[in-house]
């Protein structure tokens, strides 16, 4: 685990293609501060530009927590105006995360809940331990989420689960959240990190251009109308279609073998030919 980068809150780690991220204020459950947000916003800008990480993957310092959501003592502290940047921030930074270019992943270890539940949420797909919790507990607090969780929410799981959880505020069982819909993969706790990496390889298997094209006309199902989504999708297909790696993917199977993605042979798979 490496903190030269000057990152102290949030830990990076290089596991061949996939970049962990460690959320790193395990006495506080890892509860996000305004610098934790920034420091993990930097973290991603640097990601983003570093071609040897194919896949993200986010996870809680210590055995207890993911994330236990917002600093509620920094919170207690600010008036309306600063609330609202608080929220503007976590916003900006967690949709980046759902918009990044490449997959992300969840690593949820313990308590996921309130903005520690949006980050998950916000994240690509989630791999959860058997001893995992999550929750939007705002509502016993008065207050609701709002670093983008009641939209999220409805996107990952429907409206009527939503409403559940974010109405009742209630801790959910990983085993509930997975008949839900939301987690992917469910593995006991000594198994976590392991099932991850396995998840978390597959997919960096597959050509990185594709994948981005592929998020980005998926996250886009059911925020424009149909017959916008399906240009869209016509569209970014044939962007795809002229790649090199494309061409190589459908080659591939032509002479019944499988395409080579590896990092050192196609680095640049999105240049045309
Ligand atoms: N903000 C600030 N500090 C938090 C926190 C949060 N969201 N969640 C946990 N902590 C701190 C606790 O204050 C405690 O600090 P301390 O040791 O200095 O007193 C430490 O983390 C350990 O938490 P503790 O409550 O003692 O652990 P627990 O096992 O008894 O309970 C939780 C775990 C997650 C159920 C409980 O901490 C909790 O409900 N946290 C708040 C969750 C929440 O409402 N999140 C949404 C915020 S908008």
């Amino acid at each position: 685990m490496q903190t030269a980068d000057g990152y102290s809150l949030v830990l990076t780690e290089q596991l061949g293609t996939v970049r962990l991220l460690t959320i790193n204020r395990p006495d506080k459950l890892n509860a996000f501060t305004p610098a934790l947000m920034r420091e993990l916003d930097d973290v991603l800008e640097e990601i983003a530009r570093d071609s040897a990480t194919r896949v993200v993957m986010i996870t809680g310092a210590g055995q207890k927590a993911f994330v236990a959501g917002n600093d509620i003592d920094g919170l207690i502290e600010m008036d309306s105006v600063e609330a609202y940047r608080d929220m503007q921030r976590g916003q900006r930074v967690l949709f980046r995360l759902y918009e990044f270019a490449k997959p992300t992943i969840a690593m949820v270890n313990g308590y996921a809940l309130g903005g520690g539940f949006e980050l998950a949420l916000a994240c690509d797909f989630i791999v959860a331990s058997d001893t995992a919790r999550f929750g939007f507990p705002e509502i016993t607090l008065n207050t609701i989420p709002g670093w983008g969780g009641t939209q999220l929410a409805v996107k990952k799981m429907g409206l009527a689960r939503a409403k559940q959880m974010v109405l009742t505020g209630r801790h959910y069982t990983s085993a509930e959240c997975r008949a839900f819909g939301f987690i992917h993969v469910l593995a006991s706790a000594p198994e976590l990190k392991s099932a991850a990496l396995a998840f978390a390889e597959q997919l960096s298997m597959h050509d990185p251009f594709a994948m981005e094209i592929a998020k980005r006309t998926v996250n886009r199902a059911g925020e424009i109308p149909l017959n916008a989504g399906l240009d869209l999708e016509a569209a970014n297909y044939a962007v795809n279609f002229g790649t090199t790696a494309a061409r190589a993917g459908l080659r591939a199977f032509a002479t019944r073998r499988k395409p080579n993605n590896a990092l050192t042979d196609n680095p640049t798979s999105s240049k045309s030919k």
